[in-house]
């Protein structure tokens, strides 16, 4: 059909064709387990009683996983078109020689998938396979999982290392639902356990810690247990993720009234009031000798961890730009320490050209951790900003870590006659390295956290 009849059919039919499209749609879709309200496994069955907590629990990070494109790509090493780009877990395996491993990729996106194959003795999931809708057979971070959990083992080895696995950490037992206090009795679960365990961090940690072969990838729990064994924060993952409902709530439609009942929001750097806490800045500056020196302390406040909390791929970046009364910029007058590095946008990757984004080179500082890959044939180097399953050593480590400030110093040249100079600084949030960004095809905010400015007289 021609692009102008459309135009004119829809603009009759309107909703009709709308609907058309939709229905079209839907018959090649398969449908999402999920969703499935006669699978006593299903979140879905859960939500028709815990409804409150289903719709909760599907606008969360951990509730979208399965549908998250950046996981299935960063597994798959597929780009937004599903065509192979080699930037990721199955471009690294191949690289290795070993194209069908699948690794443990799938442990914690589709954990009771993993643990059924390992106990029928078929070994490891293909975690592209688990999120694709058409072989979709696990509900992914399930009601079903975190409510099965009867034990959790989280043990480091004589070697330093975590145990890995996730049939390693927990012990599951489908068969009763678990839950942090005594159900009414309205509730139809029997039999159930009361566990401490949905109180504890541990119960997080089950995931929030990856252990790769060389590194700990990701190290949220070990992060956040050795300031709670020092009595640096009293405050448990669940006080701070799973917000506080306040008054009275139900837990299901036909349950009384309690009281301290949170959310399964699980609210974490995509949301602006946990950005917003996460982090202080304090900014000032002086001009001496024909120089502005601009002094920040930038301090986690807020995350009893590190920010950003370890997955590798996340950055935190202070940019500082320093202009005179006309909004010139001044320019630089510091050394290459005071300035971002590639990680922080280099432009497009074809053609050089550089975007709003892109601030490799610019004065500021980049808040992450930094892994290598080892030598790469092809290209004669390492890659830098790997995941964790390519990681052979750190380049550099400047998480922030739970009060203990950052201090840095920016320098820029004052020119003859400017009389009145302005400095803002910003921090920023992105989840993936711009360069991986732009090579993989995804689009990554700059999410904003917290900002200041200042203006200063310029005295000859
Ligand atoms: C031990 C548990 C665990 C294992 C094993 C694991 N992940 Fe994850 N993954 C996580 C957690 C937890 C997060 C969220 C981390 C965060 O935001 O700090 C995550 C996040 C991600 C993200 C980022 C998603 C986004 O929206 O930015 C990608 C991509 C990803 N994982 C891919 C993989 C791949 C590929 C593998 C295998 C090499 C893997 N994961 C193995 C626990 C795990
Ligand atoms: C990542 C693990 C996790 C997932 C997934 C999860 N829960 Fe929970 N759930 C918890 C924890 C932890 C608590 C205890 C919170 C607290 O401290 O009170 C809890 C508490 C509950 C409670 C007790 C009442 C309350 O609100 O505290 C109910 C009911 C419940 N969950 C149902 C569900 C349902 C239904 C789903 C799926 C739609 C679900 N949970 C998904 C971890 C999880
Ligand atoms: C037929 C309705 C119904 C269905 C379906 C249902 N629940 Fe419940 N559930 C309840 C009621 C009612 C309670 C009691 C709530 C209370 O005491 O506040 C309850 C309590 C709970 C609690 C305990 C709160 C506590 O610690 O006492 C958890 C956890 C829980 N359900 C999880 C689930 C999970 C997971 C599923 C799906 C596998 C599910 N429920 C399916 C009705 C239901
Ligand atoms: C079965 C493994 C698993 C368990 C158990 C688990 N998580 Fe997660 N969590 C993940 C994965 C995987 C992601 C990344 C999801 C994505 O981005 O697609 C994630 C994401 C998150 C995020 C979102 C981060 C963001 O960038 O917005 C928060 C917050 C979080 N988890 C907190 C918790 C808390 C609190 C608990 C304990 C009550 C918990 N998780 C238990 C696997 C798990
Ligand atoms: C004192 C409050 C506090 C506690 C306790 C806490 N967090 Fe956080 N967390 C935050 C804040 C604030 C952020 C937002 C800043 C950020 O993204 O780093 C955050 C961010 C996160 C993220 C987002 C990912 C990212 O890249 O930053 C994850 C995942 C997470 N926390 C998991 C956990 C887990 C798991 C625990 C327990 C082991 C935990 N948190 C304990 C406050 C807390």
């Amino acid at each position: 059909m021609a692009k102008g009849t459309w135009t004119v059919i829809g603009a009759f039919t309107g909703l009709a064709a709308a609907a058309l499209v939709a229905v079209a749609v839907a018959a090649e879709k398969p449908a999402d387990i999920r969703k499935n309200v006669d699978d006593p496994t299903s979140p879905a069955w859960c939500g028709q009683c815990h409804k409150r907590i289903y719709k909760e629990w599907s606008s969360s990070m951990m509730g979208r996983d399965l549908d998250n494109a950046i996981v299935y790509q960063f597994y798959t090493a597929t780009n937004p078109k599903g065509k192979f780009d080699g930037l990721g877990f199955k471009g690294f395996v191949r690289m290795a020689g070993h194209p069908q491993a699948r690794g443990d990729c799938a442990d914690c996106h589709v954990p009771i998938q993993v643990i059924e194959s390992h106990k029928a003795g078929k070994g490891d999931v293909d975690l592209g396979k688990a999120m694709r809708l058409e072989t979709r057979k696990d509900h992914g971070i399930s009601c079903i999982f975190c409510h099965s959990i009867e034990k959790v083992h989280l043990k480091k080895g004589p070697d330093g290392r975590w145990n890995k696995r996730i049939f390693e950490r927990v012990e599951l037992n489908t068969e009763v639902i678990h839950g942090p206090y005594p159900p009414a009795e309205t509730s139809p679960h029997d039999p159930f356990k009361v566990s401490p365990l949905y109180r504890s961090s541990e119960i997080c940690g089950v995931c929030h810690l990856n252990q790769e072969k060389h590194v700990l990838s990701i190290s949220t729990y070990a992060d956040w247990k050795a300031l709670y064994d020092a009595g640096k924060t009293d405050k448990t993952c669940q006080e701070c993720h799973m917000p506080l409902i306040p008054g009275k709530a139900r837990a299901a439609e036909d349950a009384p009234e309690r009281e301290g009942l949170r959310r399964h929001t699980f609210v974490g750097a995509r949301d602006a009031d946990m950005r917003k806490k996460a982090l202080r800045l304090e900014l000032k500056g002086h001009v001496e000798n024909g120089r502005l020196i601009v002094d920040t302390v930038v301090e986690n406040v807020g995350a009893a961890h590190t920010v950003p909390a370890s997955a590798p791929i996340r950055n935190v970046i202070l940019k500082i730009d320093a202009t005179d009364e006309n909004g010139q910029p001044l320019p630089w007058a510091g050394g290459k320490k005071g300035l971002l590095p590639p990680l922080a946008g280099m432009g497009n990757p074809k053609t050089g050209q550089k975007g709003p984004g892109d601030w490799a080179g610019l004065p500021g500082k980049m808040y992450a951790k930094v892994y290598r890959s080892k030598v790469i044939p092809k290209l004669g180097r390492p890659m830098v900003g790997v995941g964790g399953f390519a990681a052979v050593a750190e380049v550099f480590n400047t998480l922030l870590r739970y009060k203990k400030p950052d201090h840095a110093q920016f320098a820029f040249k004052v020119p003859d006659g400017v009389k009145r100079v302005k400095v803002k600084a910003r921090l920023v949030y992105r989840w993936a390295y711009k360069p991986l960004a732009d090579r993989k095809g995804w689009k990554v905010p700059d999410l904003p956290m917290t900002e200041k400015e200042i203006a200063l007289n310029v005295t000859p």
